[in-house]
């Protein structure tokens, strides 16, 4: 996966909203539809749980991995509820007076680890929460 155009501001209202990525990423190997959807899960989060502030995201290396991080300045996850967002149906307790599933990020973790992937999350209630994706970039022969 290469996000192919250069970095540009999305626009969101009440929010600042940026992209970020550096030159000369080798990409991934996998199915481009189901890593748009893993990674549009992530912004649609980010959008509705940010009445503030910023949703940022950002694309780097981390070793054999890109990572894809969604950061944004929202209501953030409490700790309880934290080591279950992963599950499905499951919604944390701030978030049920938004409509939704509880289906989003248990999608997104079964499109990650198909691509032999994995996925981060730090969150500090009435702060903001950082996700980031890993998913493994394709292997460049060095000649
Ligand atoms: N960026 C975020 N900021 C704060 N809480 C979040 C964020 N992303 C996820 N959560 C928490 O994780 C829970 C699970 O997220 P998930 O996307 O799976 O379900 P949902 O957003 O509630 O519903 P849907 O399936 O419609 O997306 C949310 O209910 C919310 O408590
Ligand atoms: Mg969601």
């Amino acid at each position: 996966m290469h996000f192919h155009r250069p970095p540009v501001p999305v626009r969101a209202a009440g929010r600042d909203s940026a992209c970020e990525q550096p030159a000369g990423l080798p990409g991934c190997l996998g199915d481009p539809t189901r890593l748009q959807e893993l990674v549009y899960i992530f912004l649609e989060n980010a959008r509705q749980y940010t009445e503030k502030g910023f949703i940022k995201l950002s694309l780097y290396k981390r070793g054999s991995f890109a990572a894809i991080e969604i950061a944004d300045s929202g209501i953030g996850i409490d700790a309880h509820d934290l080591p279950r967002i992963f599950e499905r149906f499951y919604r944390g307790d701030k978030a049920r007076v938004r409509d939704g599933t509880g289906l989003g990020l248990s999608i997104a973790e079964t499109i990650a680890k198909k691509h032999g992937g994995r996925i981060e999350v730090e969150s500090k209630p009435g702060e903001g929460t950082i996700f980031t994706i890993f998913i493994p970039l394709k292997e460049v022969h060095h000649g």
